[in-house]
């Protein structure tokens, strides 16, 4: 089992928290897109804990893949097609910012489909950058270790808990 960091509490009270951080900035046409794999429960409870506040957005998904795998990031490329433009004002839904690579690749790729691209993680690793980006809204901040759980996996694996723990 993982080493429990941020219990099931404590990622639902964020969320809600950001989630009315959301609805105060998004306001009109919303799309979430959501990064597959490691953000669709993230995105689950988001789009959620937005409904509850009276927020109705539209739901697309991207799935980007690192040629590597394990947790090794190789070189990023796009599986299947994008979400059809236009898009309008987008909020892009991701699990994780480490190296701020595949955040950055995503939001290159909507820019051009949307009206206005922001940014969402759950979890930023400042620690971890290789690339000049930052999020616009983050869940937690964290030191630089490999974390499991919430949708989050080591090698397809541990996607399945209701925290996020460290694994060794
Ligand atoms: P990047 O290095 O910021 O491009 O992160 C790429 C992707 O690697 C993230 O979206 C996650 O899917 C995955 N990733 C990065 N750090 C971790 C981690 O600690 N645990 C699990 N997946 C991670
Ligand atoms: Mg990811």
């Amino acid at each position: 089992m993982p080493k429990k960091l941020i219990d099931e509490q404590e990622i639902q009270h964020r969320i809600r928290a950001l989630a009315e951080e959301l609805a105060e900035v998004c306001q009109g046409e919303l799309t979430l897109v959501v990064v597959l794999k490691g953000s669709f429960v993230f995105g689950a409870d988001l789009l959620r804990a937005l409904g509850r506040l009276g927020v109705d957005p539209r739901v697309e998904f991207i799935q980007l893949r690192s040629y590597r795998g394990g947790r090794q990031a190789g070189k990023l490329e796009v599986v299947g097609v994008l979400p059809e433009a236009p898009l309008g004002s987008v909020l892009l839904v991701d699990d994780i910012a480490d190296t701020g690579r595949s955040l950055e690749v995503a939001r290159d790729l909507l820019e051009p489909l949307s009206a206005t691209v922001r940014t969402c993680v759950l979890l930023d690793k400042p620690g971890g950058r290789t690339v000049d980006i930052q999020p616009d809204f983050i869940g937690f901040t964290i030191d630089d270790a490999f974390v499991v759980g919430y949708g989050l996996d080591d090698d397809e694996h541990q996607r399945q808990h209701s925290f996020i723990g460290t694994v060794t």
